[in-house]
């Protein structure tokens, strides 16, 4: 290991006006750059500045080490490209049975088991949350579905279901709704071909032997507005590429959807992506107990929706007049009604005519909208329903991995949020990631330095005793 005397300064070794014995360190720091890959814990790191940091992370992952320890938190770097070994169900076996697992190389599992270990010890605090943040694209979904996987196997259940065969185990069940959550809340953006667009917590609940018994899920921000609106070379949420794509002639005719038709809320389906597998996401929502006809249902709806956004209209010449609507539309009117399970004169007089309850004996007017009013309707619509479909979906999704309260003693919790974006414009979406992001970021920072400032007070007063440590703790 390279020399490692730990303290702590704010500022890149690049800094114009640095002290002496800081601009030693850094230099020393550097002479041993063949060694950087050795630090496999932050904390360890003298000089800690962004660029050391930087340089130590840079030095592990041209090593192909994705995973350092910062102190009680774990940085994992995407190495985008698959590697079987780092996650074989032979390692996953290695991390649980090892002894002290925070001895082996800092990895996803050992976080896993480390913190199962926690909660089967009993001791304050039982249960558990694993925070996962990271800018899009950074691999946080990928690393709640490691944890999930891990969960799913060190902790499964002894028992199947209630002793009926039909019904998936409860493990397969949670990992299921991984793809339709993600069929249904992910889109291609330019940042990331499978990016979340909304948050994710997920409660995994163990029974008083520590075996997964059930699971519920919270979601947060659904970003509805992509339903109607996609920035250019981005898409809409997979699911709408994935029956466009594979369903059945069958199916085609019954949600009038014809090879080849163009939706105004579809681009880039051109781009053929992994994630596009509808019948991955079909077999997950049989596992997770939704038939054949509701999931018929649901995918009318998805079809009615992608016919809505194909309705447009002309500007009225007069203004006592609804909109008039394109000649093409008409028909999309009538397919989305029939869709949708809307009267036509009903979905019409919903997008052209605002009602207005006014004065005191609470009169109606109706008054008719412009065209871009009338766009603003169509849209908003969309989102509602796809908002409210969505909503009802981790209903019945929660449904099937729910079990009393009775049943299940402790909880691992795994919070997945959508990262940091910036895009080349913004939108209230952007500023509500970025802020709770942001917050996170806060709650990390403080603990990392605060490991940091520990570990440079033991060294700085080379203390072993626990009471001078206890001291020392006190001081942070
Ligand atoms: N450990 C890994 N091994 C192999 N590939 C990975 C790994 N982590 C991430 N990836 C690749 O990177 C892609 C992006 O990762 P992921 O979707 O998890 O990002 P994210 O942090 O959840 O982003 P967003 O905030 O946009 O949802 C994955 O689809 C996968 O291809
Ligand atoms: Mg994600």
């Amino acid at each position: 290991m390279p020399k490692q005397v730990n303290g702590q300064k704010d500022d890149s070794v690049t800094h114009s006006d640095p002290s002496d014995s800081f601009e030693e360190e850094a230099r020393a720091f550097f002479s041993d750059e063949e060694k950087l890959h050795l630090f496999d814990d932050l904390t360890k790191v003298n000089p800690v500045t962004t660029t050391t940091v930087l340089k130590c992370l840079q030095a592990r992952y041209a090593v192909n080490l994705f995973y350092t320890n910062a102190g009680c938190s774990l940085v994992a770097l995407n190495p985008f490209q698959s590697i079987s070994c780092l996650y074989s169900p032979e390692l996953m076996r290695d991390y649980h049975v090892a002894l002290r697992p925070q001895d082996l190389k800092p990895h996803i599992f050992a976080v896993a088991e480390e913190t199962y270990r926690n909660v089967q010890s009993q001791i304050d605090p039982i249960n558990q949350s694993i925070i996962v943040s990271g800018e899009s694209g950074a691999g946080k979904t990928w690393t709640s579905r490691c944890l999930m996987k891990f969960y799913a196997t060190v902790a499964a259940s002894v028992t199947s279901p209630k002793g009926n065969e039909t019904v998936e185990r409860i493990e397969k069940r949670v990992l299921d709704s991984n793809p339709v959550m993600e069929a249904f809340g992910n889109a291609c953006t330019l940042r990331n071909n499978n990016s979340s667009r909304f948050g994710k917590y997920i409660q995994l609940q163990l029974d008083r032997f520590h075996h997964l018994s059930s699971a519920s899920i919270q979601t947060f921000l659904l970003e509805k507005t992509r339903v109607a609106y996609q920035a250019p070379s981005e898409r809409n949420f997979h699911i709408f590429y994935q029956i466009t794509k594979g369903a059945t002639a069958k199916e085609r005719l019954e949600w009038n959807l014809p090879e080849g038709a163009d939706y105004r809320w579809l681009p880039n389906s051109e781009k053929n992506l992994d994630e596009d597998c509808f019948k991955v996401t079909r077999d997950a929502m049989f596992h997770l107990g939704i038939d054949h006809s509701t999931q018929n249902n649901i995918f009318k709806v998805l079809s009615g929706l992608l016919h809505l956004g194909n309705i447009q209209f002309y500007n009225s010449l007069d203004e006592s007049q609804p909109c008039e609507l394109e000649d093409k539309a008409k028909d999309f009117v009538k397919t989305t009604g029939d869709l949708l399970k809307i009267p036509v004169e009903e979905l019409l007089e919903a997008l052209r005519i605002r009602t207005i309850t006014a004065g005191k004996q609470q009169q109606v007017f109706k008054k008719p909208c412009c065209r871009a009013e009338c766009e603003t309707r169509r849209d908003c619509l969309a989102k509602v329903i796809y908002a409210k479909l969505f909503e009802w979906l981790v209903l019945i999704i929660n449904k099937s991995i729910y079990a009393d309260p009775l049943v299940w003693t402790n909880f691992i919790g795994l919070l997945d949020v959508y990262g940091f974006e910036s895009f080349p414009e913004n939108n209230l979406e952007q500023l509500c990631i970025n802020y709770a992001n942001e917050k996170l970021q806060q709650h990390f920072v403080a603990h990392y330095l605060k490991a940091q400032q520990i570990v440079a007070l033991i060294q700085a007063n080379n203390t072993t005793d626990i009471s001078g440590m206890k001291n020392m703790l006190l001081k942070v």
